[in-house]
C-alpha cells in the first residue's frame, strides 16, 4: 500500500477501507509520512467528503494512535465537553470550574487555536506559570484531589490527530465534517470520560455555516460516542456573532474570571449555565431543573471562582492574576475602531473578526507561530444594540503596528448598521442525544 494509492483514490471520491485508513494513520503517528502527503490527502478528503464508515475508522485509529486514558477509578462522574471552534469561545474556562465545584471529574484535553478559531491551551497558557503538560499521574491526581485538570494533547493521547490538526489549522483544510468529527471524538474517546457534551457551532464565525450542517455533525459525533458505551449529550449554538465581549487569549480569561465573579456579558454566561447543567444531567443523573438551580448557586455563591483559582493554583498559574489583571501579559500597542454612522449594530463577521485576531498575533498562520498572549480583540457593543456615529465599537491589542493596520483592513466591512433593531437571533438552535 502507498500513500499514492491513497491519493488517486480520495481524488477520485472513492471510499477509502479501514486497512487504508490504518495505514494513514500509522504513518501521521510513527513520523513515516512527509507533511506534503498528509496535507495532499486532508484537501482531498476537504472535496471528496468520507461516508459514515470511514469516519468511523478514522476516528477510531486516530483514538487508538497513543495512550487511552482510565478514568475508571472516578465512576459515572468523569465528564467532558468539547467545542468544535468559535470566536471568543471561551466556555470551558467557566464551565470546567463550575461543574468541579458541584462534584463532576473534569479531566479534560483541549487543543490550540484552530483557524480563525481559538483553543483553550493557548488562553490557559496566558495565565503567568500555568502548566498545560502534566504527566499522566499528575493529571488524575489533580482531578481526584479537586475535581479538574485540562491538559493539552501533549504525551501521547491521539499523536495522530495532534499531526493533522496542527497541519489543518494551516492548510485551510479545517471545515470538513468527517474531519472534525473524527478529530474530537478521538480525542474524546481516549481522553475517556463516561459523559460527554458536545458545543456544536453554527454560523458565520463557526466551521458549520447553517443549522442542517450543525445538526449533522453533532448526530455524526454523539453516534461516534455512543457507539463507544459514552453518555453523550450535543448543543448546536449560536456563532453568528462572537461569543462575548473578549477575544484574544488573555482577554478571554480575563472576560472567563469576570462571569465566574457575576460580572460579564450575558449571553455568554447563559451559554455556560446550559452547558454546566447539560454535564451534570448525564455525570450526576440530576433531571434539568436541577442542574440549572445548582449551577447558578455554584456562581452566586462564589464558589465555582473558588474552584477556577485552585484549579489555576494547582497548574501552577497565578492565581492572583485573574482578579488583577495587570499580572497578565500587556499589549504594546493598541488602537481604536469608532463607528462610522449611527445605527444598530447587526451582521458582525464573526469569522472576520477572528481572522483579524490571528492578525493581530492572537492565532498562527504558520503551525511553528508562537501566539502572542496579550493580543486580541475588545468588542465594546454587542450585536444588535444602537451605537452613535464616532462611538468606539472596537479596541485591538497587538505587539506591533503593522498588526494593528493587518487587522484594521480585515476588519473593514465586519459589519453593518441598520435604522430598525435586528430580530434577536437563539442561543441554542437544538439539542441532540
Ligand atoms: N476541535 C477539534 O478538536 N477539532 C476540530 O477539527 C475542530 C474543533
Amino acid at each position: 500500500m502507498t500513500m499514492l494509492e491513497l491519493l488517486e483514490k480520495k481524488r477520485h471520491r472513492q471510499a477509502l477501507s479501514q486497512e487504508e485508513i490504518a495505514f494513514f494513520v500509522q504513518g501521521c503517528t510513527d513520523g513515516s509520512l512527509p507533511d506534503y502527503q498528509i496535507s495532499a490527502l486532508l484537501m482531498a478528503i476537504c472535496f471528496a467528503g468520507m461516508n459514515q464508515e470511514e469516519t468511523a475508522a478514522l476516528t477510531m485509529a486516530m483514538a487508538h494512535s497513543g495512550d487511552l486514558v482510565d478514568l475508571s477509578r472516578f465512576g459515572a462522574c468523569s465528564v467532558d465537553k468539547h467545542s468544535t471552534g468559535g470566536v471568543g469561545d471561551k466556555t470551558t474556562l467557566i464551565l470546567a470550574p463550575i461543574v468541579a465545584a458541584l462534584g463532576g471529574k473534569v479531566a479534560k484535553m483541549s487543543g490550540r487555536g484552530l483557524g480563525h478559531t481559538g483553543g483553550t491551551i493557548d488562553k490557559l497558557e496566558s495565565i503567568p506559570g500555568f502548566r498545560t503538560a502534566l504527566s499522566a499521574q499528575e493529571f488524575l491526581d489533580q482531578v481526584q484531589r479537586i475535581g479538574v485538570a485540562v491538559v493539552g494533547q501533549t504525551g501521547n493521547l491521539a499523536p495522530a490527530d495532534k499531526r493533522l490538526y496542527a497541519l489543518r489549522d494551516v492548510t485551510a483544510t479545517v471545515d470538513s465534517m468527517p474531519l472534525i468529527a473524527s478529530s474530537v471524538m478521538s480525542k474524546k474517546i481516549a481522553a475517556g470520560s463516561a459523559s460527554i457534551v458536545l458545543d456544536v457551532k453554527v454560523g458565520s464565525g463557526a466551521f458549520m455555516k447553517t443549522q442542517a450542517d450543525g445538526e449533522a455533525l453533532a448526530r455524526q459525533m454523539v453516534a461516534l460516542g455512543q457507539a463507544c458505551g459514552r453518555n453523550m449529550a450535543a448543543l448546536v449554538t449560536n456563532m453568528d456573532a462572537p461569543l462575548g465581549c473578549n477575544i484574544g487569549n488573555a482577554l478571554e480569561v480575563q472576560e472567563a474570571s469576570q462571569v465566574l465573579r457575576g460580572q460579564g456579558c450575558p449571553q455568554l454566561r447563559q451559554l455556560c449555565v446550559q452547558l454546566a447543567a447539560q454535564m451534570l444531567c448525564l455525570c450526576q443523573g440530576w433531571p434539568m431543573a436541577q442542574s440549572l438551580e445548582n449551577v447558578e448557586s455554584a456562581l452566586s455563591s462564589g464558589l465555582a471562582f473558588e474552584k477556577f483559582c485552585q484549579w489555576v493554583d494547582a497548574q501552577g498559574g497565578d492565581a492572583k492574576a485573574l482578579t488583577d489583571f495587570s499580572r497578565f501579559p500587556a499589549p504594546k500597542v493598541s488602537a481604536d475602531i469608532l463607528a462610522g454612522q449611527s445605527g444598530y449594530l447587526y451582521a458582525m463577521d464573526a469569522q472576520r473578526i477572528g481572522e483579524a485576531s490571528v492578525l493581530l498575533g492572537a492565532g498562527r498562520l504558520r503551525k511553528e507561530d508562537p501566539v502572542d498572549p496579550a493580543a486580541g480583540i475588545v468588542l465594546h457593543q454587542t450585536a444588535g444594540g444602537f451605537v452613535e456615529k464616532g462611538q468606539r465599537l472596537l479596541t485591538l491589542y497587538a505587539s506591533r503596528p503593522a498588526a494593528l493596520d493587518a487587522a484594521r483592513a480585515m476588519l473593514s466591512g465586519a459589519w453593518q448598521f441598520a435604522q430598525t433593531p435586528p430580530q434577536p437571533a437563539p442561543l441554542i438552535y437544538n439539542r441532540i442525544g
